[in-house]
């Protein structure tokens, strides 16, 4: 659905995208990951056809991001929540929304028709007529989101759609976003927060100004790190550790007061042999846990070493 090939852009001497190649499915909840900074607006206004490329390819669907004919039909078929929302304050949420539908061409009926389903989906429809300078901030987010939606594009980019809300207006608007997901719509999700970016992503991608890497959340986790398993005991004794030493399944030992932290590639397989052999060697186990890492760790480490190349 949307394909880019060494998508670059410029701006004077800085470069702010540099040679970007992704590849998002139609139907994928698709999340760009990066610090301040890291290109992710610019490059979500280039695939909107709101600024130009100054290298590299990109498309959306059937169409072209550089042939102006065809950046007609992109704006048509995208719809795009930009950072800062941008609503009419002194507009009712109806007449917002009627407002953009107008501009995109929305025939009258079917205008009616999304603006009461959008509305009554994000629990709006009853406030329909007060103006949106009485809103929220997380409550015009998600007539902005719907305002976005009038259109029923193929594509919704989003861009960091919950910064600046309060826990609770955060929650509300990824759970819409979990609606829209369930409905198949491709969403391009740019933000940096992790939590967001795992819990909504089928996929992610970590840009700082070049892409860095692109997998899903699980992979990402998994790939970088080995995963470690804990035993608790209620004393780590010598014969213990010299047994778990022994074992080839074991890559590496730490002891830490009454616990053992072991560095294990598949601990599934290995973690009941591993168990027998410190049982055989006296250990009273008290508990076995799991140490993982998190999204967070990968992204640190990954964006630290984007920094020092
Ligand atoms: N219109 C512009 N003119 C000059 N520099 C810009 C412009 N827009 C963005 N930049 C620069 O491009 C880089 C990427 O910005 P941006 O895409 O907004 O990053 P992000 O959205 O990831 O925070 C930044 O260094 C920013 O200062
Ligand atoms: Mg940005």
């Amino acid at each position: 659905m949307i394909d880019t090939e060494n998508l670059t852009r410029k701006f004077g001497n800085l470069t702010a995208v540099d040679n970007v190649t992704l590849h998002v499915e139609k139907g994928e909840v698709f999340g760009f990951l990066g610090p301040n900074g890291a290109g992710k607006t610019t490059t979500v206004r280039m695939l909107c056809c709101l600024i130009g490329k100054t290298g590299g390819q990109a498309r959306i669907g059937d169409f072209t991001v550089e042939k102006e004919e065809d950046c007609l039909k992109i704006r048509k078929i995208v719809g795009f929540l930009p950072e800062n929302v941008g609503l009419y304050d002194s507009l009712s949420a109806y007449r917002n929304l009627d407002f953009y539908g107008k501009l995109y061409e929305v025939p009258e009926q079917k205008r009616q028709e999304n603006i009461e389903r959008l509305l009554r989906l994000l629990g709006i429809w009853e406030r329909r007529e007060d103006s949106v300078g009485t809103f929220s901030k997380g409550t015009k987010q998600k007539i902005a989101i719907a305002r976005a939606l009038i259109h029923e594009p193929q594509v919704l980019f989003l861009d960091e759609p919950t910064a600046n809300l309060d826990p609770e207006a955060a929650k509300t608007v990824r759970d819409f976003i979990l609606d829209l997901k369930k409905e198949k719509t491709t969403i391009f999700l740019n933000t940096h927060n992790l939590d967001e970016a795992e819990r909504l992503c089928d996929r992610i991608a970590i840009l700082k100004t070049k892409l860095i890497v692109v997998d899903s959340p699980k992979n990402l986790e998994r790939s970088l790190y080995n995963r470690k398993t804990i035993v608790h005991l209620d004393i780590v004794s010598d014969d213990v550790l010299a047994a778990v030493k022994q074992l080839d399944a074991v890559k590496n030992v730490k002891a830490n007061d009454n616990k053992l932290i072991l560095d294990v590639d598949d601990p599934e397989k290995e973690n009941p042999g591993i168990v027998k052999a410190i049982v055989q060697a006296g250990g009273n186990i008290q508990y076995v846990t799991e140490l993982r890492s998190t999204l967070e760790d990968v992204y640190l480490k990954l964006i630290r070493e984007a920094s020092v190349k």
